[in-house]
């Protein structure tokens, strides 16, 4: 393991194992990412085969600005508007490739669209910005497992990876993904951005992607693969958890004799976002039976509990 600072020198030298074709993993305000060459076969392969990634599974390509993006993929005008009003932030345009982008084909899966974004974190600006190339990014974990907020949960996953070290994510969810294209926009992935303010933005409803058939596998393929899965059962319930379960609440309010954290007692769901994953990871780690349960009380779905649901639903999914 390798742990690099967050100043100019530092960040140069991730940049150049970037550019050597190695992965470095960086902080952003969502997840950690694992970070490589977008243009780099061979890296883009090695990030596959470290998280054990379905390749039918593309790759968001981070840059450091929206011109940088729109050397690779085509924004008609709603796109446009949205990376100007979310950008850098917790935001991921979906949009068709143009015909020279650089990114290999393996990192969009083959599909003729790429995941753009642009985020806000300062250190993932100033390690984008010593990038003269797309950074491929995945969440930092092991596929299917529990997206990481902090180098620790990264090593956990990956003892051996180079990683800039820059404390526990703010937003702690992955970013919202939106499909722009000129028939339709599509509403591919509850994020740190609620669906609200981006419908209040471009003043309609968003479209559901179909949940089954062959459009699946080309707008939303993340859907085709369980996700943030602890490695304990997790189960999303009101009812009363058994002595050797661990207990995940959302305001409190409830005694419990095993494992036991509490998402916000403030009922603030921007905390709630932020604590999620690593209070997954803390009772994960907290359970020893192996049949021990994570009991987690539903979340009201308004604003970012709607992402948190849809977490911890992928999460409990069998
Ligand atoms: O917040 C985030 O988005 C984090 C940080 C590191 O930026 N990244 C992240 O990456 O969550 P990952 O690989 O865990 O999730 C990327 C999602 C997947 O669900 C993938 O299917 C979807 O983006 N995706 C990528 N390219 C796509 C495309 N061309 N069309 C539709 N979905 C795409
Ligand atoms: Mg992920």
């Amino acid at each position: 393991m390798i742990r690099l600072e967050q100043d100019q020198t530092s960040l140069a030298q991730a940049a150049a194992i970037l550019r050597r074709g190695d992965l470095v993993a960086f902080p952003t305000e969502t997840v950690y990412g694992l970070g490589a060459d977008a243009r780099n076969p061979e890296a883009v392969a090695k990030l596959f085969a470290l998280k054990g990634r379905p390749h039918f599974n593309p790759l968001i390509c981070h840059v450091a600005t929206i011109d940088a993006a729109q050397q690779i993929g085509a924004f008609n005008d709603t796109a446009l508007r949205l990376a100007e009003h979310f950008w850098p932030g917790p935001l991921t345009l979906v949009v068709p490739r143009l015909p020279q982008c650089p990114v290999d084909l393996l990192a969009c899966a083959g599909l003729p669209t790429i995941a753009l974004r642009v985020p806000a974190h300062a250190t993932a600006q100033a390690l984008l910005a010593k990038c003269d190339f797309p950074v491929a990014a995945p969440s930092a974990n092991v596929s299917g497992r529990i997206s990481p907020t902090h180098p620790d949960h990264v090593f956990s996953s990956f003892p051996d990876i180079t990683l800039v070290d820059g404390g526990a994510c703010t937003v702690g969810l992955e970013s919202s993904i939106v499909g722009c294209f000129d028939d339709a926009l599509y509403w591919l992935r509850a994020g740190g951005i609620a669906r609200s303010e981006i419908e209040a933005l471009v003043g309609h409803r968003l479209q559901t992607p179909p949940s089954e058939g062959e459009d699946v596998s080309k707008l939303a393929p993340g859907r085709l693969a369980r996700h943030y899965a602890p490695a304990h059962q997790l189960v999303i319930s009101e009812a009363p958890p058994g002595g050797d379960d661990a207990l995940i609440t959302f305001a409190g309010g409830e005694a419990h004799a095993g494992p036991q954290t509490d998402l916000s007692p403030s009922r603030d769901l921007t905390q709630a976002a932020a604590r999620l994953y690593a209070a997954l990871y803390e009772m994960d780690q907290a359970l020893t039976a192996p049949s021990a349960k994570i009991i987690v009380r539903p979340i009201p779905e308004t604003g970012l509990g709607e992402a948190i649901m849809d977490r911890l639903r992928r999460a409990a999914a069998q």
